[in-house]
């Protein structure tokens, strides 16, 4: 093992204090050796240069002398633990000694001790370790049942990292759904062009094509998609009023259900414009309301005597695109409380196979600050969901914006660049084993490098994002050509 500094100073027994004799980068892993338990692997988590030069001596400096300066590099390391004999990561109960030799750590400590061994038969593989070839495989079992967030400022990477996690999703046969609001992911279809990166990587260029459907409210403007519509003969009344955003059941229930009664018994295939009309024979504000929200749901033409078969939305194994490109955010927010309540209510009696929802954009589906006519489902789903084999997985730009108990249900973070402070904030608030250190390091992190928390490992990792298999559907709009 190659040494690069050694121990000084107090030491704790979670992090201990460095000179460097050779440079090391922050966030690379190191080596201690413990006299009960063999190397132990650590992390260095924050670096500084401590020198000479004081503020008298500086101001002496004429402009174009150079300093003669004695400078030491410092750093600070996080202890992450070793192996012990049941396979378990412990720490140390004894601190290390001062003055003891620090290594930088091989890549089969590394491997062992973050539990990067090759191994999953239900992995889905997004990257290699930081400065590595290790492979960074997310446990598919732990993302389903313990939902997952993307996280990033915007152009931060997330729809790309979103693309590699659903090609392995589609690989291992998981059923998903993706609320898609940009029309991004018909491109999983495409195989990508191949260049140096993917043999970098092992990752082959491959469409999904016979795995993915798609679906829109307005096929029109989306022409690859198959019409989406919901059938109004299976809606229940106390869901209809959710739709029409009308929360007081109380209020509106009994008179919702008479309309529904009397319009049936006439035509059993009854229209929204049935129901609007029939409306019209009620009296007083509550009448006035239930027709105003009827009409407008009439409007947005969601609801359809025979709407899409939830067999043919759901497809075991393959990945249905709700696609909402130039769809209005009001109706994108009932469209979205309708998927979520339908596939929540059928997986809850099994009639559909365990799945994977995925939000994009999902500050505006689920947010902290008011409420969306999905917001509610999405709570529940976020709760209640991993005990009925339903993951959800949302995606945002907007940390701080996005609801803190749908955020913090999240056991699998996957964080790209993110500069605000707020959803720094927000994020510190809601992954354990954040380091200071990380979030800083999470201001300045490259396009395609993401911080990996859960998803089966048991430390945060840093993780150079793979290359797609497939075409990724959200490249950034050139302005002005070279
Ligand atoms: N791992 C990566 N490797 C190579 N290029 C990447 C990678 N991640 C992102 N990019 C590129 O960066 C740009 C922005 O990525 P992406 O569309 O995923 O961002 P985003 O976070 O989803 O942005 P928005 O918030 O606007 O939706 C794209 O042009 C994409 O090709
Ligand atoms: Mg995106």
């Amino acid at each position: 093992m190659e040494e690069v500094g050694r121990i000084f100073g107090d030491v704790g027994l979670g992090q201990f204090q460095l000179s460097l004799t050779l440079p090391v980068e922050r966030g690379d892993y190191l080596a201690v050796e413990d006299e009960l338990h063999g190397p132990v692997l650590c992390q260095l988590d924050d670096l500084h240069r401590k020198s000479d030069l004081n503020l008298d001596r500086a101001r002496q400096l004429v402009p174009s002398q150079e300093a003669t300066v004695q400078e030491t590099l410092l750093g600070t390391a996080r202890i992450i633990g070793y192996r012990d004999g049941q396979g378990l990561v412990k720490l140390p109960t004894i601190p290390f000694r001062s003055g003891a030799h620090v290594f930088r750590a091989e890549e089969p400590l590394i491997a062992a001790v973050l539990g990067l061994t090759h191994k999953l038969d239900a992995g889905a593989y997004v990257g290699l370790l930081r400065n590595h070839r290790l492979r960074v495989e997310l446990d598919i079992n732990q993302l389903v049942q313990r939902h997952v967030s993307v996280l990033a400022k915007t152009g931060g990477g997330k729809s790309y990292l979103l693309g590699v996690l659903i090609e392995e999703l589609l690989r291992h046969k998981v059923t998903c759904v993706i609320i898609d609001p940009h029309g991004e992911y018909g491109s999983l279809r495409v195989p990508a062009e191949k260049n140096g990166v993917h043999a970098r990587f092992g990752v082959e260029s491959q469409g999904f094509g016979r795995q993915v459907q798609e679906y829109s409210p307005d096929p029109t403007l989306n022409p690859s998609a198959k019409p989406l519509t919901f059938s109004l003969r299976h809606i229940d009344p106390r869901d209809l009023l959710v739709f029409m955003g009308l929360t007081n059941v109380k209020t509106y229930l009994a008179p919702l259900k008479q309309i529904i009664e009397a319009v049936e018994a006439s035509r059993p295939d009854y229209t929204m414009k049935d129901l609007v009309r029939a409306a019209d024979a009620l009296e007083g504000a509550v009448g006035d309301q239930l027709r105003e929200r009827l009409e407008y749901l009439e409007q947005t033409k969601l609801l359809a005597p025979q709407g899409t078969s939830l067999n043919d939305l759901v497809q075991k194994g393959e990945a249905t695109l709700v696609n909402l490109r130039g769809v209005a955010p009001d109706v994108q927010e009932l469209v979205v409380a309708r998927i979520a309540t339908t596939l929540f209510e059928n997986r809850k009696k099994g009639r559909i196979p365990p799945l994977f929802l995925v939000i994009e954009e999902a500050h505006n589906f689920a947010p902290q600050q008011g409420t969306a006519t999905c917001s509610r489902i999405l709570k529940n789903i976020a709760s209640e969901g991993r005990k009925f084999g339903l993951g959800l997985c949302v995606v945002t730009q907007r940390a701080a914006r996005i609801d803190k108990s749908v955020l913090s249900q999240c056991n699998t973070q996957l964080i790209l660049q993110v500069t605000n402070p707020l959803d720094l904030k927000a994020i510190a608030q809601s992954i354990e084993g954040l380091t200071a250190g990380m979030t800083e390091m999470i201001q300045s992190l490259p396009v395609g490098v993401a911080l990996v928390t859960g998803g089966g490992y048991h430390t945060p990792l840093f993780c150079e994002v793979r290359p797609r298999a497939t075409r990724h559907g959200g490249e950034s709009v050139r302005i002005v050509e070279n």
